[in-house]
């Protein structure tokens, strides 16, 4: 196997920190390049090299990857559903320039890999509120799940066009103690257990019965990178796989909560962020990645719970 060198743009981010470190075990320290416009995470301090970038100057990216030596690249800088929509011109123009400029340096440098994730705001009022299947009525209603779409289909452009081979999942809301989540509708989930644990109690900006496709990032960074590390033989969608893990309601995830805190207690005050998770669906079959490259979650809600409590 070719050495690989990693650049993982947005790595100070919620998924970018754990992701970062998951490559440094795998690849080596030395070999994975993280890379944000803010400042370095604490927790990626002293374990492997860091450069300071803006994925918008596509010069400077382009000199990092050629000084680098980088033959793959991680793309994680975005904006998310809830911060999208309090300012859409941003986020279209971070979320489609950030990527035409890594697939753009793919194909002129010929690296070996993209990664870039879309989401289930790809989905919208119109698509299936149950099982929503991998091909179905897509028509999304946030300027993020517009900016996802497109985005998927510039990477199965670059596929099928230029033969980059750049990979991505449709992650649900994802659930993590190591890193702040950054602006997501699905945010409550997170948030819900840093005020069981200080306040014992949690004021909802979702509906109680709101149900969402939703996944802890352990599951999230081990399909990332099972994904990544599959043969190319194997990946049938070059648009996004869809992905699941499970699926809960704020009123689900409040009562499991206090089977390890029976003092917590919630109440709700819906805001802008229930239209927006009232338009995705409340549940995804994701089974083209389990056929195509084996994905099977091990985190349901009950070991969620437990491993969040434990470690926040
Ligand atoms: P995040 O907001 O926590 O992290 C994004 C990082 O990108 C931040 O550290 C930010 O400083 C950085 N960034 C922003 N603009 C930049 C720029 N111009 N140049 C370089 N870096 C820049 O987001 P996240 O939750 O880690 O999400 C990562 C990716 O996963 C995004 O594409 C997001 O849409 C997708 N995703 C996330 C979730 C989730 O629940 N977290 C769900 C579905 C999809
Ligand atoms: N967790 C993300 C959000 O709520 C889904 O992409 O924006």
């Amino acid at each position: 196997m070719a050495k690989e060198k990693i650049l993982v743009i947005g790595a100070s981010g919620q998924i970018g920190v754990e992701l970062t470190l998951a490559l440094r075990k795998i690849y080596g320290d030395a070999n994975v390049v993280a890379s944000d416009l803010r400042e370095e995470n604490i927790l990626l301090k002293g374990t492997g090299p860091y450069v300071s970038l803006d994925v918008m100057n596509k010069e400077m990216l382009h000199v990092q990857v050629i000084r680098q030596n980088i033959t793959q690249i991680y793309l994680l800088a975005a904006i998310l559903s809830a911060t999208g929509e309090k300012n859409p011109n941003l986020a279209w123009s971070l979320n489609m320039q950030s990527l035409l400029n890594v697939l753009d340096i793919a194909r002129e440098e010929k690296l070996s890999k993209v990664y870039w994730p879309s989401s289930i705001a790809v989905f919208g009022p119109t698509s299936p509120k149950q099982n929503c299947p991998q091909q179905t009525i897509i028509e999304p209603s946030t300027v993020y799940g517009i900016s996802k779409y497109a985005g998927e289909f510039w990477c199965n452009y670059f596929h099928n066009r230029y033969g980059v081979d750049v990979r991505s999942m449709r992650y649900p809301g994802l659930i993590s103690y190591k890193s702040e989540p950054g602006g997501g509708t699905t945010d409550y989930a997170v948030e819900i257990f840093y005020k069981a644990k200080q306040d014992k109690k949690y004021e909802c900006f979702l509906r109680e019965d709101t149900y969402l496709p939703m996944m802890y990032m352990n599951d999230a960074i081990r399909a990332t990178i099972e994904l990544m590390e599959a043969d190319a033989k194997s990946i049938s969608v070059r648009t996004s796989y869809n992905l699941s893990g499970m699926s809960f309601s704020p009123k689900e995830i409040a009562a499991e909560i206090k089977k390890h805190i029976p003092e917590f207690s919630i109440s709700y005050k819906p805001d802008y962020r229930q239209p927006i998770a009232d338009s995705w669906p409340q549940s995804i079959d994701d089974s083209v990645a389990r056929k195509d490259w084996g994905w099977k979650e091990a985190y349901d809600l009950e070991l969620m719970v437990t491993d969040m409590l434990q470690n926040i």
